[in-house]
């Protein structure tokens, strides 16, 4: 079996030696143009070229959850195109959104700012029932951080394409129920893959239905977001901030206004990282399951997107 590697921006000599130790039988290269035709690939936004001339892959293992940037390719219509399910990701993203609103409703970014002043002052406890939080997209990550937040006591919302329950999570679903959703949500989190239906979903119009006082934390992709939207939403004062992991043009551009603005906290898309020896062994259990004809978690639907 011919396994070749092909992820841009990634240290490829660590990959190879964990994938040829995981999968002692296969053959497992680097692909540079003109390689010889594999099985399976192991990608991150690779070039056309790569599909172009790998022609007879059966499996396509993106190590990353989102996939918008591989579905924008020509891919071969015979490969599963499969995505990283979890494998160390989602207990990342919980503690990183249960950590931005924890510091928003209680206000450690205030007291931040007041220890460099030297002041000694308390802000008054607010309530959980105050700061419902509504998580959009509720699989793989969405439902973990939604879990998770219940254990904080907030009141959460999710929402997704299909009904679904989670328990202690008030769930919407749909076109028809977004507006709802928003409308219970004060802090919003996003957790959607980027599809046609997902991109500009924060925006102006959607945002504006969140309850007075609302926050962003966004965590998807930077195209679900609306960008000076936000910032206009912000200087009215219909929402007070946002903490954000992902931008429409990353890395951030400097003079970016989301860099110095006061009410919005910038990480550089870390918020869940793809982790090395768990996406391994995933990858290499699932390669040896497509082989012997079992079925497999994580199968990207191509048409709808995710
Ligand atoms: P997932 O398991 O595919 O879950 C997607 C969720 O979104 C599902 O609940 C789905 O609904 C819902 N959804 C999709 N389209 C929708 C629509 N039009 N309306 C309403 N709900 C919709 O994805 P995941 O593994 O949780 O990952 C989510 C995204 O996080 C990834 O696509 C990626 O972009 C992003 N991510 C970011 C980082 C980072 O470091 N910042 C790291 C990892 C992932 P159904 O349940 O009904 O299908
Ligand atoms: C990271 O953004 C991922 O999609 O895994």
């Amino acid at each position: 079996m011919n396994i070749t590697f092909c992820c841009t921006n990634t240290k490829a000599e660590p990959w190879l030696q964990g994938l040829r130790a995981a999968l002692p039988g296969a053959h497992v290269e680097e692909w540079s143009p003109g390689a010889p035709s594999a099985d399976h690939a192991v990608v991150w936004a690779p070039p056309q070229q790569f599909f172009d001339e790998q022609s007879q892959l059966r499996g396509v293992f993106n190590i990353g959850a989102g996939v918008d940037a591989l579905l924008k390719l020509r891919l071969q219509a015979q490969a599963s195109v499969v995505r990283l399910d979890d494998a160390g990701m989602s207990v990342q993203m919980a503690e990183y959104v249960c950590h931005a609103v924890i510091r928003h409703f209680r206000e450690f970014d205030g007291y931040e700012a007041d220890v460099k002043t030297g002041k000694w002052s308390y802000r008054k406890p607010r309530s959980r029932a105050d700061f419902p939080v509504g998580v959009m997209g509720l699989g793989v990550l969405g439902e973990r951080v939604a879990r998770a937040l219940r254990v904080f006591e907030f009141p959460v919302n999710g929402w997704s394409r299909s009904a679904k329950a989670v328990e202690g999570v008030r769930g919407f679903s749909g076109a028809a129920q977004f507006n709802d959703f928003l409308a219970a949500t004060k802090v919003l989190v996003c957790l959607l893959p980027l599809t046609p239906d997902t991109r500009d979903i924060m925006r102006r119009e959607t945002l504006s239905r969140l309850q007075h006082g609302g926050y962003v934390i966004n965590v998807a992709r930077g195209a679900h977001l609306v960008e000076e939207d936000l910032l206009a939403l912000i200087d009215s004062g219909h929402l007070c901030g946002a903490t954000l992991d992902v931008f429409r043009t990353e890395p951030l551009p400097g003079g970016h206004p989301f860099w110095q603005h006061p009410q919005i906290t910038v990480t550089p898309h870390t918020s869940a990282r793809t982790l090395r020896e768990e996406s391994i062994a995933q990858i290499a259990g699932k390669i040896l399951a497509l082989e012997q004809g079992q079925a497999i978690a994580g199968r990207v639907d191509t048409l709808r997107g995710y």
